[in-house]
């Protein structure tokens, strides 16, 4: 068991040290379909902003450091920001991003999510956006819950594994993809219960996808629309698991 998970650590850094060391994201072409589930991005944003003055915070699987050094600024509110990721690459550059910008505050550290050299009870925030979905849950919630002071809180937004469409479309893409990474699923959501006092999950992402294939002229408008019915039918118990995004949010 052991010998296995060490194997696909290694793949998983691996194919991120490959990624990291382009200079343009191979992703990038991914881009017009992240736009349609901005909406759960903006909201995770806006309560990582909140929880992180004066905070300990934790970025979990931070990659290039981008999202909150550049994107969240999150170095001029909070009190200190560590960032860890498997991919020693990515933290480089995440080590280098912060020295120009002078964040004294940040550290980023290359480190198994799975199993993090830090103390128990250290953090007051730990977030993550497309790393929960790489890691063996068990490890990852034992590990989240371990460094969380009591009453902090967890934020994850992660895809989710059970619509057949975009299933279809991953299969398309194996080349921006790991082969270990496995989308949510409503068992694995379940089992944030057995770590976390409170598990709140939200759902983004079912006809807002559709206004990817829009024309640019009506792209915005299908966009408008699709979340307003989201907003009712990812509600309704048989049809949130098969939205693309879920927003975790956890609490000790
Ligand atoms: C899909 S990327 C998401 C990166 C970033 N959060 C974003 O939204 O662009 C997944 C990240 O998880 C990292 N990762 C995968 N397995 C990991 C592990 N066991 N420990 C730490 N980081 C890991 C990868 O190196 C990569 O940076």
């Amino acid at each position: 068991m052991r010998g296995e998970r060490d194997n696909i650590i290694n793949r998983e850094r691996e194919f991120h040290n490959t990624r990291f060391s382009h200079g343009e994201d191979p992703r990038r072409y991914l881009d017009k379909w992240y736009q349609t589930i901005r909406h759960g991005a903006e909201r995770q944003d806006e309560e990582i902003k909140r929880l992180s003055k004066d905070a300990d915070v934790l970025e979990y699987g931070c990659s290039d450091g981008g999202w909150s050094l550049y994107s969240l600024h999150l170095t001029d509110i909070c009190r200190s920001l560590a960032g860890i990721d498997v991919s020693d690459v990515a933290v480089s550059k995440a080590t280098e991003r912060a020295r120009k910008i002078g964040a004294a505050n940040a550290t980023f550290v290359a480190m198994n999510a799975e199993a993090m050299s830090f103390e128990d009870n250290r953090f007051d925030l730990v977030h993550g956006r497309g790393i929960v979905h790489h890691l063996d849950l068990e490890r990852c919630f034992a590990e989240v819950a371990r460094v969380l002071k009591p009453g902090a809180v967890a934020s994850f937004y992660e895809p989710m594994g059970h619509n057949p469409l975009l299933n279809a479309y991953r299969r398309r893409t194996p080349d921006v993809r790991t082969v270990d990474e496995h989308p949510l699923l409503m068992s694995d959501l379940a089992l944030a219960h057995r770590y976390f006092d409170d598990v709140q999950v939200e759902y983004f992402g079912l006809c807002s996808v559709g206004s990817a294939l829009m024309p640019s002229g009506v792209r915005e408008l299908a966009y408008a629309a699709g979340k307003a019915i989201d907003a009712v039918v990812l509600t309704l118990p048989f049809v949130k698991r098969f939205a693309w995004h879920a927003l975790l949010t956890l609490r000790n």
